[in-house]
C-alpha cells in the first residue's frame, strides 16, 4: 500500500518495520479526539481562507461519516498506514477525493499527535476527578456512620493509642482530596492547545490559533512551537499524580486486607467483591484489594517509562515520544478501575465492634497514664517512665491495665487517684484529644459536617 510519505522513497517498507513501528493498534483509542481536532483545523483554514465553504463543508462531512463507523465499530484500521491520524485522513481522502488531502494543511503528525493527546487527557482527568469524589463521598458517609466505633491506631503495626473509626476514614478523604487538588492543578497545564506549531518551527499559513482554541474548548495556547511539539510533561506529571494516588489507594487496601484477616477480624467485606479458593473450601480472597495494591506497581512503572523515554531525546519531535501512549492509556484504565473497585468496597465493609474495642484498651491507654501524671506537675520525662514501670509491672502479673487497684496504682504514684479510672475506657481517652484534627468525637463531628457540606452531601 502507497504510504501518505511515500514520495522520496524508492523501495517499499519492510514489514518488520510496518509492524514494529505501527501505533494504530493503541492509539485509535484517541480516534475520536482526532477527528474533534480535525474538524476544528478545517474550520481554522476555512477562516484564512484556505479551504472554501464547499471544501470545508464535504471534509467535515466525510469526517463525520467516518467518526460514524468508529463509534459503531465498523471501521477499518490498516497497520500499514502506521498509526490513527494516517488512518483517518487515508480514509478520508478515499471518500471524498483529493479535497481531503487538503485537510493536512499547515499541520504536521507532530502539534497533532500532542493536541490529540491532550484532547483525551482533560476529559480524562475530569472523569477521575470526579471518581475521586464518589470516593471521598463514600467515605465521608462510611466515617458519619462509624462515628461510635473505637479502635487503636497503629504505629509501627503496634497498637498505639485509641481513635474513632471515622477518623481513620477522614484521614483518607484528606489524602484523595489533595489528590483531586493535584489532578486540577495538573489540568490547567494541560488545557494549552499545541495545534498550529507545525511539526516544529510554527506554520507559515495564515491561520488563528486562538480560533482553534476557542473550537476545541482549550483554555490557553502553547506558546512556543518546539516546546508544543516537543513537551509530554503534561503527561508526566498525570502519570504522577496517577502514581501517587496510586500509593494512597494501595495503603487503604491493605489496612483493610490486614483488618480482614482471621487474626484483626475488624471488618467483613462483602461476599460480592471476594473471591474463593479452588482447593481451600474455607477461603474468601480480598482479591479487589490486592490488586488494587499490586496494580499501583503498573502506576509507578508508567511513571517511569515515559521519564525515561523523555531523559535522552535530542529536542524536539523524535519517535521516541510515540511510546508515550501505552503508559498513558495503561494509567488511565488502571486507575479508573482501581477508585471503582476501592469504593464499592469501603460502601460494603461491615465492622466487627466486639473485635476492634477491646484491643483499643489495656495498655493503649497507658499514654494518658503518663499524661494524668504530667497534668498534676510530673515533667512528663519522669511521667512516662513511671506509666512504663506499669506496663511492666501488669506484664509480669498477667494482668490487663483496666484490672489495676487504687492500692498497685498508688505504689508507683502518690498521685493517683479515683478518677484516674476514668481513662481506662478507650472512648474517654480518645475523646479527651480534642485539638483541631484531633480524634474526639466533638472534633470528628464537626469536620464530618464541614466534609457533608464540601461533598455535596448537605
Ligand atoms: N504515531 C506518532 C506518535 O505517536 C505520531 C507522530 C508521528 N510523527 C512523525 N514525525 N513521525 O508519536
Amino acid at each position: 500500500m502507497e504510504k501518505p510519505w511515500s514520495g522520496r522513497f524508492s523501495e517499499e517498507t519492510d514489514e518488520f518495520v510496518e509492524e514494529f513501528t505501527e501505533s494504530v493498534s493503541f492509539d485509535r483509542e484517541l480516534a475520536l479526539e482526532d477527528i474533534r481536532q480535525d474538524i476544528a483545523h478545517v474550520r481554522t483554514l476555512q477562516k484564512a481562507g484556505i479551504l472554501s465553504e464547499e471544501e470545508t463543508k464535504k471534509i467535515i462531512e466525510g469526517l463525520k461519516g467516518i467518526e460514524k463507523d468508529i463509534r459503531e465499530g465498523k471501521f477499518e484500521w490498516k497497520r500499514e498506514l502506521e498509526d490513527v491520524h494516517m488512518n483517518i485522513e487515508a480514509e478520508l481522502i478515499k471518500r471524498v477525493g483529493d479535497v481531503g488531502g487538503k485537510l493536512h494543511t499547515g499541520r504536521s503528525r507532530n502539534d497533532q499527535v500532542a493536541t490529540d493527546e491532550r484532547l483525551f487527557l482533560k476529559k480524562e482527568t475530569e472523569e477521575i476527578i470526579n471518581l475521586l469524589k464518589e470516593l471521598r463521598k463514600a467515605l465521608v458517609i462510611t466515617a458519619r456512620n462509624s462515628i461510635d466505633l473505637i479502635l487503636p491506631a497503629y504505629t509501627h503495626l503496634q497498637r498505639a493509642q485509641p481513635i474513632r473509626l471515622a477518623h481513620y476514614f477522614l484521614a483518607f478523604r484528606e489524602m484523595f482530596l489533595k489528590d483531586t487538588e493535584r489532578f486540577l492543578d495538573c489540568y490547567r497545564r494541560i488545557d494549552e492547545l499545541p495545534l498550529g506549531s507545525g511539526a516544529v518551527a510554527g506554520v507559515d499559513f495564515p491561520i488563528d490559533r486562538h480560533y482553534t482554541a476557542e473550537l476545541l474548548g482549550f483554555n490557553k495556547i502553547v506558546r512556543n512551537s518546539i516546546y508544543a511539539t516537543a513537551d509530554r510533561d503534561f503527561i508526566a506529571e498525570f502519570l504522577f499524580v496517577c502514581a501517587l494516588t496510586g500509593m494512597h489507594l494501595s495503603r487503604l487496601a491493605e489496612d483493610l486486607i490486614i483488618w480482614s484477616s482471621e487474626e484483626f477480624s475488624y471488618v467483613d467485606l462483602p461476599d460480592k467483591l471476594c473471591t474463593g479458593s479452588s482447593i481451600m473450601p474455607q477461603k474468601k480472597n480480598p482479591d479487589v484489594l490486592e490488586l488494587i495494591r499490586g496494580k499501583t506497581g503498573r502506576l509507578y512503572g508508567n511513571l517511569l517509562s515515559l521519564l525515561t523515554v523523555l531523559k535522552g531525546i535530542p529536542t524536539a519531535y523524535n519517535r521516541d515520544l510515540q511510546e508515550d501512549k501505552e503508559p498513558l492509556f495503561d494509567s488511565v484504565k488502571t486507575l479508573k478501575g482501581s477508585l471503582i473497585g476501592i469504593r464499592k468496597v469501603i460502601e460494603g465493609l461491615s465492622f466487627k465492634e466486639h473485635k476492634m474495642y477491646p484491643n483499643a484498651g489495656n495498655f493503649v491507654l497507658i499514654t494518658d497514664v503518663a499524661n494524668y501524671l504530667a497534668l498534676k506537675g510530673i515533667p512528663f520525662r519522669k511521667a512516662h517512665h513511671i506509666a512504663g514501670s506499669i506496663v511492666a509491672y501488669l506484664i509480669e502479673k498477667g494482668k490487663r491495665l483496666e484490672d489495676i487497684t487504687l492500692e498497685e496504682l498508688r505504689s508507683f504514684s502518690e498521685l493517683f487517684e479515683e478518677d484516674v479510672f476514668n481513662l481506662f475506657k478507650p472512648e474517654n481517652v480518645a475523646d479527651r484529644r480534642k485539638t483541631y484534627g484531633g480524634t474526639a468525637r466533638e472534633q470528628i463531628t464537626k469536620l464530618i459536617e464541614v466534609a457533608l457540606r464540601e461533598e455535596g452531601l448537605k
